[in-house]
């Protein structure tokens, strides 16, 4: 299975000039033949990195098809410019936007209907960790998955507490949630989404601590923020390729 590195550049750069700028350090990289690149730029610099041989995918798209709902951007505008991948169930958007489990139920319903690959994430917060609650939190949040028609999909283990902190979660304990993961996947479908389903890690991810995630805790990708705007990024290819 190909490995994928995904950058959520969340919402940055301020404009096209720089994120034109963060893009081209990317393509300096010499790429890996084993490694699926995918960037997450917010929505409204799409075009500018339409076709240039990474696939693409937007942060966030709303459950309607269409109509009176200011603001909001469809799964199907999203496909039809260009986009391979919808993230979904992000914390930031749990959290600060309160999005609900219904809501992300819907949105991964409207992304299949579109053809989009939803990039579904889950993870506990750190009073839930210390609450010794992860492995209910994670079973509770996928569960939303349960009744749908899913054709492919990908799941971001993204433990809330390790996003943005320089504190990632050690590989060892990354390894036993995947494992969870995909047994809860297995248990809501069956063994075979679960072998197609990519699982990947995210949450302070950098050059450094990257092989690990894919080495020791046999993940299929990461899900990298801060470090997918600097030089850094482009390294991580390689790195894991
Ligand atoms: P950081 O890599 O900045 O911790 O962010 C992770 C993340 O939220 C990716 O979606």
């Amino acid at each position: 299975m190909k490995k994928i590195l995904i950058g959520n550049w969340k919402m940055n750069p301020g404009s096209p000039k720089s994120a034109e700028s963060i893009f081209s350090e990317i393509k300096k990289s010499p790429g890996s033949t084993d490694v699926e690149v995918v960037i997450l730029p917010p929505s409204i610099y799409i075009p500018l990195i339409k076709n240039r041989g990474v696939s693409i995918g937007a942060q966030d798209a709303y459950f309607e098809k269409e109509g009176a709902f200011t603001g909001e951007i469809s799964m199907e505008m999203v496909k039809n410019m260009g986009c391979r991948y919808i993230l979904i169930g992000h914390s930031e958007r749990r959290l600060l936007f309160k999005e609900s489990d219904k809501e992300i139920r819907k949105k991964i319903i409207a992304a299949c209907v579109a053809g989009l690959v939803p990039i579904f994430c889950v993870g506990e917060n750190n009073e839930q960790k210390n609450d010794g609650e992860t492995g209910r939190v994670i079973r509770e949040q996928l569960s939303v998955l349960e009744g749908l028609q899913v054709e492919e999909m990908i799941v971001g283990y993204e433990p809330v507490w390790a996003i943005g902190s320089g504190s990632p979660c050690d590989p060892e304990a990354a390894f036993r949630m995947r494992l969870l993961i995909k047994k809860i996947i297995t248990q809501i479908f069956d063994r075979k989404v679960a072998e197609n389903t990519k699982i990947v890690y995210g949450g302070s991810v950098d050059l450094g601590n990257c092989k690990k995630y894919i080495e020791e805790a046999k993940f299929n990708g990461l899900l990298v923020g801060g470090a997918s705007l600097k030089k850094e990024f482009g390294k991580m290819i390689s790195e894991i390729g």
